[in-house]
Parts: C-alpha cells; structure tokens; sequence
C-alpha cells in the first residue's frame, strides 16, 4: 500500500474502505416485531429516569421498515462498507435455544439489499442489547452468558456466512461492563466495581469463544471493536511531544491499563496487565477467570476495531479519590481538556487519533486496524432542506488528516467508518444528541443527507481529502514579477485607489501571467477582514424554529444574501447560556467580521452582550429598547393597526386580540399596534395571549367568547393562531366572517387556504434578510449603524 500526495488530494491507499456505522437498538425500532424479545435496553429506557427526556428505542429511526431506502440513501453516498448489528433478541427472544427465523430474515434482507447496492455488509454481533432474560440470570456477571454468545453467533453465521465476509464480536465491552454494571448509566444500570470487571471478562471470553465459532465456520475477517482513548496529560492535548513528569506518567499508565491495555492485552497478547490483575484483586477478587480462559480470548483476529471519540485527560494529583468508573485511581485527577467540544461535551482532539494508531501499530503489529466509530454530536440547525453542519465537517476533516499522518507514519490503517449514518437513539442520551450526517426527523422519519454526508461523499469518490493548493503563487512571487513591493500587490488586490494607474496594470498583468488567486487568509491580513459573518439563532428551542416556515425562510434569505455578497456564513445557536458564551467568545476572537443575529425575547442579554465587543451586529428584528444596536424590522405595529383599522371599517365595534407571547417584541409591538388603532375611536379592548401555536390560538379564543360573547372581530397576532381561533368560531357556531370577522398576521401559506380564506399582514421576510445583510455590510465598510423598518401589507381574504 502506498500513500501518494497526488496533485491536490491528501490520498488514501489504494482499496482503504470507506463507510458508515449504526447499531440494531438504536436505529431499528420495531421493537416487538417478528417474535423480537426484550432486552436490557428496552427495560432500561423503559424504566422511568433512566434516559433523557424518557426516551426509548421503540421507534427510533424505523430502520426495520425503512432499510431499502436507507440503503438506497448508502449507495448515493457512495458508502463501501456499512457496519450494523444484529439485535440478539431478534434471533433469540429468550437469549438462547433455537434461531427465530423471522429475526434473522430481516438481516438477511438487508445483507442482500446492501450487496446488490455494492456495500460491503460489517456485521456486530453484540452492540449492548443482552436479550432480557439473559440479565436475569445474571447477565454479563454470569460466565454462562458468553458460552450463550457462541450460540448465538453460530446461528447468525449459518445465516449469513455465505454473503458476509466481516464480523466483530463485541462493541466497546469497556462500556458495557463499566457504564452498563460498574456505574449504571447505561442498560442494565448496576453499580459495582467488582460486578464490571467480572462482567469486562466475561465479554472478553465471548469475544473469544465468538471468534473461535467465526474461525471453525470459515469467516473471512473477524474482529473486536474496542473503545480506546489516548491517555494524555493536560499539557499533552495541545503539545503531544510533551514528556510527562514522572508521577503524571505514572498516572496516565494505571488509567492507560484501564480503559485500553485491559482489553488489548488478553485479547491480542493472552494476559491481563499487571496492575490490572492488582486493582481487579483489591475490588472483588480474581476467582472469576479460570484456567484456559486467556487462551480461550486470544484468538486470532484479522482487525482491530477502533473506536475513537476524545482522549482521556489525566494527572497525579495526590488526595484524589479514585473515579467510580476507573477503580484503583486514587491520586489521579481527571481533568477536561483545553479545547473545543462537541455537544457531548467531549474534547475535539484529532491528534489524538494519529497518537493511537500509530501506537497500536506499534504495540500490536499483527493485527490489521479499522476505524469502526469516529464522528461528533453537534446542535445541528435544519434550513430549508438543508444541514449545514460545518462543525461536524471541520471534525471529520481534522480526523482524516489525523489518521492519514498515521499511515504516513507506517500505521496499518484500512479503512474509516463514521459515527453514524443516521441520527439515532444516543442511549442514555436519548434524540437529543445527533451524531448522524444523514439528519432524521423522528415525527416524519424523513433523512435529510446533512453538508457533512455530501461533503464525506466527495471524500470517499476522490479516495482523500483536498490538500490546500501547495504550489500556487504567492503574493511574494507577484510583487517579485512586478518589481514592487508587496503592500503594491495587496493595495491593487484590494482594490484601493492609493496606486497610480501605470503601477495597476503591471500588477494585474504579473497576477494574470502567474495565474495568482488571492488567498482569504493572507488578504484578510492586509485588510483586516475575514469575510465571515455569523448568522445567530439565540433563545428559541432549534426544534420549533425547524418547523417554522417564516424562520426557515429568513434563515435561507440572509445567507444567500450574504453568500452573494462573499462572505463565508457560520450558522450558531445560542439557545443556551453556553451557546451564548460560545457566541460571544467567538465574536471577540476577531474572527468575524461581523454578527447576523435573531433574537426574538425582550430579556435575551445577548444583543447588550455582543455590542460590547464592538463587532458590527444587525438583529433581524427589533431588539430591546435598552440596546443601542442597528436592526432591520417588518412593521409590526402598523401591521397590526391596519388591521384592526380595516375592521373598523367593516363597522366592527367589539374587536377582540389574541396577542403573542408577552415577553417577545414583535407580539408586544403588534399589541401595540392593536391598542392605539382602537384607543382614538374609544372601543376597549379584550385581549387574550397565545404561544403562536394553533393549540394556544384556539385556546384563547375559547377565552375570549366566554369573556365576551358578543364579540363581533378577532385580530390575531399570528395566523397558525388564528386558524385555531378559526376552527373555534365554526365549533362555536359563529358564522365568519357575518357574526365575527377574523384578521391574522404573517400571511403563511395556509393562510390562503382556510374556509374562509384569512384576511392578514403580509410581513416582507426576504426583503427584511436583503436590509439586515445591508445594514450589517455598510457598517462593516466603516458606514454608521441604522435601522429600517418595512412596511406590510393587508391581504383581505373573505374571513373579514
Ligand atoms: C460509542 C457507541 C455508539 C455510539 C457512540 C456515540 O461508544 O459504540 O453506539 O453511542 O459511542
């Protein structure tokens, strides 16, 4: 295998296999279909509290039904391999005894929907979903349960064997014995050491007693998928070549033996590390591990599996108790890393990678590695039939360039498979982590391929990543052409009047005879520019906005907008306070050049906090009074009054308003709106509140017929609310508009078609992005910072 450079791709070698992984319990769904039993997962997140927001894997992502279509979705990406699991209680609902057909149908049909898609099928045996009554015989504390495993992976090899030709036992036993019994956060959520390292062993003679099985069948490639994590000091994160102190080595080795020579070691060399042995001594004894057994685990395998998401940050710190889930690390401190994180909050450390391939490369020679898991969550944001998931990009790029430093280095890498193909049920964690670069609308089941899938696409298809362009033209070379100096060359670059015609022309010929292209990073040096804008979403849940039409439309507007205008846009949520911090730290790194930002809450403090880093800031819509900031508005205000005008106008005298929440600007300005059209013709006013959706819209409207029932006019703050109070009216036998006439506000798309069709305030979204993205480049060019507020217009419908 050889690794070129070729041209302007960092390439990989020849036949480097290129996919995505998944596991049955958290994408599958279909958990009682086809004689499928139950497992330690469905007890666990069935069992209130033990999952975030109590989700389960009931549903999940529905991948039993909808497999040809996910395959489908494979090979448009262009995927060579797809590792899944296999659900064990599919195969055996009671953990043992003969083989379900109907489960292992179901894997039959997608071994040869992915084959006749040319995806290599990558089979795991054990993704941590123990058949139930497996775990109330013990579960993995009980040898028992391993001998089980080899039945059970006979009975998947006799399905399969034929069309499969790559198998991995056990997923990450270190998870499933530590999390799973030593700390209980995940499934079966038992708490004790001294049951994890029985547990730890018992998964590792499964792996054993499981490749053996694999072996005599005649299996091609056979594999363990261990979770490993570079152990480093804090000062190692950013400098690798740190040489530790001597009690800091001493710490990252005991952690080291933990969490990666403890499966290593048995499993590639046929013994336990020495303080392993110790530690797994003090806490419950060594009965458990019974002669032949270490023989019985080293079988030989073809792969090493590797897992890769973050390092583990360690140093001495004397005192120290020992970490629950790391028995016998007294006097060693855990410590986060100074770097970036994912929405997990685990440290985003590419270098750690290389580190650890090329380190197992090292230790354990004869074994060929795969990366089976390397992937990020992030807060993704929907825009329009799009994820622009830039941070999950930068996170796999960074990996990639990693793991090929790696193989330059000599480390047996063949292939790299991402952490995941789906959104999908992130165990304890429940939907709200996404890790997928496909997104999933879990109400729709609707796969949206984010920017990070399209992007990993044009990787796999040019086998390597796009190396920057080595040899182009410097500046230097230019201003050495030209016989000027390099401030000449970035003046007429820039386009700054300060050159004499004559000094012009021979720059620009000298750039064109060198076909020199202007580098952003260099240009933003002279012009102290960065062309980036961040376009920032702040307090609103990032679900709700993906679902609204209007934000997705104004979303979509001012990047195009900006796209046009040359700028780079980075989309950021701040629907947090640390979303917020992260927003303001960005902000006054000086690398934006200015700020894009949808605030909708009148006590969101991130509009004060951004104008003091004195970085240009517009906010789509008006921010609270008490900050000075430049802004682009639709007239809410005089929206609304216009529509209670018109109902004056119809001669309606009784006029109800269901407002908006009370504490965003645009409902208070609308209300205002509503009180001084009424105030000059001395009608009061009724006023119920809604939160914009139907439910609440209808709700109100319930109030406000009992408050008032000779109410003659509704205005509504917000058509999906007024379609509620709509369907109320019609409940109530009001005829609209004859005994109440009805103006919304917004104009959405079913505005038009409600019966009676609704009269409302047209809200200008596109030309409100064009202003914000005008105000906010004029201010950037130096301009003085404004404002402008857009009218509407009324759209009379038959509801008045
Ligand atoms: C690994 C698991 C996988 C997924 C990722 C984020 O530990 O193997 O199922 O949860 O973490």
């Amino acid at each position: 295998m050889t690794v070129s450079a070729r041209g302007e791709t960092l390439a990989f070698p020849g036949g480097f296999v290129w996919g995505a992984a998944t596991a049955a319990y958290q994408i599958e769904g279909a958990a009682r279909d086809d004689g499928r039993g139950p497992s330690i997962w469905d007890t666990f997140s069935h069992t209130p509290g033990r999952t975030a927001g109590g989700h389960t894997g009931d549903e999940a992502c529905d991948h039993y039904h909808r497999y040809v279509g996910d395959v489908r979705m494979m090979a448009e990406l262009g995927l060579g391999a797809y590792r899944f699991s296999v659900a064990w209680p599919r195969i055996q609902p009671s953990g043992s005894g003969p083989a379900n057909a109907a489960g292992l149908d179901f894997y039959d049909r997608l071994v040869d929907e992915l084959l006749a898609a040319d995806i290599a099928p990558y089979v795991t045996l054990y993704h941590w979903d123990l058949p139930q009554a497996l775990e109330d015989l013990g579960g993995w504390t009980n040898r028992d349960t391993a001998y089980r495993f080899a039945d059970y992976t006979r009975a998947v090899h006799d399905r399969l064997g034929d069309r499969v030709g790559t198998w991995m036992t056990i997923n990450e036993p270190w998870v499933a014995a530590v999390l799973g019994y030593g700390i209980g956060v995940h499934a079966p959520g038992r708490a004790s050491a001294a049951e994890a390292f029985r547990a730890s062993h018992h998964l590792l003679l499964a792996h054993g007693l499981g490749a053996r099985v694999l072996r005599e069948a005649g299996a091609r490639e056979i594999a363990l998928t261990l979770n490993l994590a570079p152990v480093i000091t804090p000062g190692q994160v950013s400098d690798p070549d740190l040489v530790p102190s001597a009690e800091d080595a001493e710490a990252v080795n005991r952690v080291d033996c933990l969490i990666n020579r403890q499966f290593l070691d048995p499993a590639l060399r046929g013994s336990y590390p020495e303080p392993v042995l110790a530690i797994m001594d003090r806490v419950g004894g060594l009965g458990h591990i019974r002669d032949g057994d270490l023989e019985a685990i080293n079988q030989p395998v073809d792969l090493l599996g590797i897992n890769y998401y973050t390092p583990c940050v360690v140093r001495s710190e004397p005192g120290e108790p020992s970490n629950a889930a790391y028995p016998g690390t007294e006097d060693i401190l855990f410590s986060g890393a100074h770097a970036p994180t994912t929405a997990m909050g685990w440290a985003i450390v590419p270098t750690g990678l290389s580190q650890l391939l090329t380190r197992l490369s090292r230790d354990y020679p004869e074994v060929g590695l795969l990366v089976t898991e390397n992937g990020a969550a992030f807060d993704d944001v929907v825009t329009g039939d799009q994820v622009h998931d830039t941070d999950r990009t930068a996170f796999f790029e960074g990996h990639l360039r990693a793991a090929h430093a790696a193989i330059e280095a000599g480390s047996d890498l063949r292939g790299f498979l991402v952490w995941s193909l789906l959104d999908n049920f992130e165990w304890a964690e429940g939907y709200d982590k996404r890790f997928g670069i496909v997104h999933v609308d879990f109400e729709t089941q609707r796969r949206l391929p984010k920017d990070s899938a399209l992007w990993y696409r044009e990787v796999i298809r040019h086998n390597g990543l796009h190396r920057e362009r080595v040899r182009r033209p410097t500046l230097e070379a230019v201003a050495a052409r030209a016989g000027v100096s390099r401030s000449t060359v970035s003046r007429v670059i820039n386009g700054e009047d300060t050159v004499s015609d004559e000094f012009r022309a021979i720059v620009l010929n000298a750039v064109n005879e060198l076909g020199y292209v202007p580098n952003s990073a260099a240009r933003s040096l002279v012009t102290r520019r960065t062309d980036s804008i961040a376009l920032v979403v702040s307090d609103s849940p990032s679900e709700a906005h993906a679902d609204d039409p209007l934000f997705s439309a104004i979303v979509r507007s001012a990047t195009r907008y900006l796209e046009e205008a040359g700028k780079r846009v980075t989309l950021m949520l701040a629907d947090s306070a640390e979303g917020r911090l992260r927003v303001e730290r960005y902000a006054a790194s000086g690398h934006l050049d200015g700020v894009v930002l949808n605030s909708t809450l009148s006590s969101d403090p991130l509009p004060a906090a951004l104008a003091r880093t004195g970085i240009p800031v517009v906010s789509l819509g008006r921010p609270a009074v008490s900050v000075p900031s430049s802004y682009a508005d639709i007239d809410n205000a005089g929206g609304a009054a216009s529509a209670v005008r018109h109902l004056l106008a119809r001669g309606r005298r009784r006029i109800a308003a269901i407002a908006g929440p009370p504490d965003t600007i645009a409902a208070q300005d609308r209300l205002r709106g509503y009180r001084e059209a009424l105030r000059d013709t001395g009608h009061r006013s009724i006023i119920a509140v809604g939160d914009l959706t139907l439910a609440s819209g209808a709700d109100a409207m319930r109030q406000l017929l009992r408050d008032d029932p000779a109410l003659d006019a509704v205005f509504v703050a917000g058509d999906l609310m007024a379609i509620g109070a709509l369907r109320v009216l019609s409940e109530s036998g009001r005829r609209v508009p004859d005994d109440v006439a009805i103006a919304g506000f917004d104009d959405i798309e079913a505005a038009s078609h409600t019966v009676p069709a609704l009269t409302t305030v047209r809200a200008p979204r596109a030309d409100q992005a064009r202003a914000a993205v005008r105000l906010l480049l004029r201010q950037i060019d130096g301009g003085p910072a404004s404002s402008t507020i857009l009218p509407t217009e009324l759209v009379i419908r038959e509801s008045t």
